[in-house]
């Protein structure tokens, strides 16, 4: 993979720069411009060397999100002149972007002269401007894309032990691959955020009408072969806190009753998260601990305070958690975050992607 440092001469070519600009919009404003502000190395970069840019970017699912409040923050947090970068049109707008289409990509490839991908957190996509480009362009990868692949690539590569993952968050079938992985990778495996309600239903533990993913996806082998609770790399919480009538209370696992929710882990849970931070030397974190948009957050943040404050490696990623982190103000306090939703899960996997490879 060439990085854009490599380029010889950038003056006046003309470079599209697949970013990725996909952030929530509330009432026509940016909620969070993370992303916005983590793709200006290179933009900076690429005008320094006197290039001209046309940024490439998808917004929501379908295309018919105006890039318009996009637009405005990026001039507004990059102190850009208007005249410097061109935005193309949300590019899911054009059905040929998530076909791959390679009449789509040509058109594309023919408005510029060279190709930039600093999308890492759209690099998991077989799309159009992701992975057709590099094939009519001369490609190469931005800093933003070299950073998260240098730093991501830490947890298999240049693994720090005792080494942590923290793993949160729902949608048990797309993290059973990295819990697989992990258990092999890591020291300590904790589990928390709906992923746990899985477990623990698994473990035989009355989850009331917590949010559970009925398929069966091997947890009963996973549990068999590990030791649980506390006591080896497997980490389930000890205690929950449950959401009973309007009540919130503070339960042991096997206290729970039918009609209870589980929004979040519980006070001594906490604590044992705690003593395994301290002693870490590398934490890996992906998805919250709790369910943070009903009223869950509480452990996340605590642990999140506590894993910014340890001398640990910290790598962060998922949108839930960086979200949460954006909003505290603490994106500076971890050794590296993410930009990353379900790319960052695909990469923790199989440590590469599609719009990666591409490049190459
Ligand atoms: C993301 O937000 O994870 C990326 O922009 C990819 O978006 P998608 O899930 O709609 O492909």
């Amino acid at each position: 993979m060439r990085s854009i440092k490599q380029i010889k001469n950038l003056k006046n070519k003309i470079v599209l720069l697949r970013v990725d600009f996909n952030v929530p919009i509330k009432n026509g404003k940016v909620l969070d411009d993370f992303r916005i502000r983590a793709a200006l190395p290179t933009i900076n970069f690429l005008l320094k060397n006197d290039a001209k840019i046309i940024l490439l970017t998808h917004l929501g699912k379908d295309g018919t999100a105006s890039l318009e409040p996009v637009i405005k923050r990026f001039f507004a947090v990059s102190k850009i002149a208007k005249n410097k970068v061109t935005f193309f049109e949300n590019l899911r707008k054009f059905p040929g972007e998530i076909e791959n289409d390679q009449s789509f990509a040509k058109k594309l490839a023919k408005m510029g002269d060279v190709y930039v991908n600093d999308a890492f957190s759209v690099s998991h996509r077989e799309h159009a401007s992701v992975v057709s480009i590099p094939k009519y362009l001369p490609s190469f990868a931005g800093l933003q894309l070299e950073n998260e692949i240098k730093n991501l690539s830490h947890v298999f590569k240049k693994i720090k032990h005792p080494f942590l993952f923290i793993l949160g968050g729902a949608k048990f079938s797309t993290k059973m691959p990295l819990i697989k992985k992990y258990l092999k990778l890591a020291d300590d495996v904790f589990i928390g955020g709906a992923l746990a309600d899985d477990f623990l239903k698994a473990e035989g533990d009355e989850v009331g009408k917590s949010l559970v993913d009925d398929a069966n996806y091997g947890i009963s082998a996973l549990l068999k072969n590990k030791p649980v609770r506390q006591a080896g790399k497997l980490i389930l919480p000890s205690d929950v806190v449950v959401k009973s009538g309007d009540k919130l209370i503070n339960k042991k696992v096997n206290e729970i009753s039918k009609d209870e929710i589980i929004l979040d882990i519980g006070k001594e849970t906490v604590k044992d998260l705690m003593l395994l931070i301290k002693k870490a030397k590398l934490i890996l974190w992906n998805g919250p601990l709790g369910k943070y948009e009903d009223g869950g957050a509480k452990a996340t943040k605590e642990i999140l305070k506590i894993v910014a404050a340890s001398k640990a490696e910290s790598i962060i990623g998922g949108g839930d958690t960086v979200d949460l982190i954006s909003k505290m103000k603490m994106e500076k306090k971890f050794s590296f975050v993410s930009t990353g939703g379900g790319a960052t899960l695909d990469f923790l996997v199989n440590g590469t992607l599609p719009g990666i490879k591409a490049l190459r």
